[in-house]
């Protein structure tokens, strides 16, 4: 197997928990690091092992022995750092949400697709086995027609100005950052296009949605989705037809657990998959398949999908009248 040579840019949260699963990851070498200040750079790459530390991202870029950048920074830094990356021919993870806008992600796109470059969403959560396995339960009629999924993402996180999940400037909200999982889970299984769409929001005193509930109306079908940070609440994920249903455990993004039940509730079949390493690996492993083979976008994260899920973000905001980037 070939090494891949890993680069972070950013190195919050979740830029720590993605080092821990590279670490333990076949096939990647934890490469380089970048941030917005040095000694940050410098701490990372020693508490991870990094063999180069940077203190910019643009300097980062310019290192042509990088195979791979994983995004880890805020929303409203997605397409600059993205466009950064791929100027310099450097492929791209880019953490969820894509972009702030389906034109962002759109501009992205075409950006990649000139370069002959991978583009990947990091929507973990269709990477993982159990994931599949639900996806392919429905594949061969195991609930027969879907016709009604629940999926929420809510969970208690107090209101601070400072982090970026409160922050307008950063792409804060409960839309970008919680429900593009239940709303990609949605899509995925139910279909891309939704024909009608209703939506709530709390928006709250310093203008990002602090909780939001969206309904998606198929032809034969609908989806009953909420995401938010004002309730610790249980997250599980239902999808149901005529001739059963599917249960997804807790945090069903990235729960090990999935239930298959028949038409009178009993339980068919369930599968459970613990995590290799923190669960972070399949998307890694996806990056490094779709590498290894030349490939400028994975099936298993398709374009088309992200895009899906954009436009149906971008309709949300302009129905809760928020601003779009750029807009004054
Ligand atoms: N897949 C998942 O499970 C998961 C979980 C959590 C978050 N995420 C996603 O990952 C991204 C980062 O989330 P996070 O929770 O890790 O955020 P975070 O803790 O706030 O870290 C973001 C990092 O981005 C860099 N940055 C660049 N411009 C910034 C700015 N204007 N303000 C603040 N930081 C800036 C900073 O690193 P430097 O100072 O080193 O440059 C900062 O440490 C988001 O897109 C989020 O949706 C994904």
């Amino acid at each position: 197997m070939k090494i891949v040579n890993w680069a972070i840019i950013g190195t919050g949260r979740i830029a720590h928990t993605f080092a821990e699963s590279l670490h333990g990851t076949e096939g990647a070498r934890l490469y380089a690091v970048g941030s917005r200040t040095l000694s940050k750079a410098q701490a990372f790459a020693d508490e991870f092992g990094f063999e180069k530390a940077y203190g910019s991202y643009d300097e980062l870029v310019r290192d042509s022995r990088i195979d791979v950048v994983y995004i880890a920074t805020p929303m409203s830094s997605h397409y600059k750092d993205t466009m950064l990356c791929l100027d310099n021919g450097l492929n791209v993870l880019c953490e969820k949400s894509a972009a702030l806008s389906l034109s962002e992600l759109d501009e992205m796109l075409a950006k990649a697709a000139d370069k002959g470059l991978f583009f990947m969403e990091a929507m973990w959560m269709k990477c993982r086995p159990v994931y599949l396995k639900a996806l392919d339960w429905v594949r061969t009629g195991r609930i027969g027609t879907p016709q009604f999924l629940k999926a929420d993402f809510n969970n208690l996180v107090k209101y601070d100005r400072s982090d970026r999940l409160f922050a307008p400037e950063c792409g804060g909200g409960a839309l970008l950052d919680l429900s593009v999982y239940p709303l990609t889970f949605a899509l995925d299984f139910l279909g891309a296009q939704p024909e009608n769409i209703t939506t709530y929001a709390h928006i709250g005193k310093d203008g990002v949605d602090l909780s939001n509930t969206i309904l998606l109306k198929y032809e034969t079908a609908y989806a009953d989705i909420s995401a938010g940070f004002e309730v610790p609440a249980i997250n599980r994920a239902v999808i149901s037809g005529d001739k059963g249903s599917i249960v997804f455990a807790d945090w069903f993004f990235c729960c090990c657990e999935v239930s298959l039940y028949d038409s009178e509730t009993n339980l068919v079949e369930k599968s459970e998959i613990p995590n290799e390493v923190n669960g972070y690996e399949y998307e890694i492993r996806e990056v490094h398949r779709c590498l290894e083979h030349g490939l400028i976008e994975s099936s298993l994260v398709p374009h088309s999908s992200t895009r899906a899920v954009m436009k149906i973000m971008d309709e949300c905001r302009t129905r809760w009248g928020m601003k779009f980037p750029g807009e004054n």
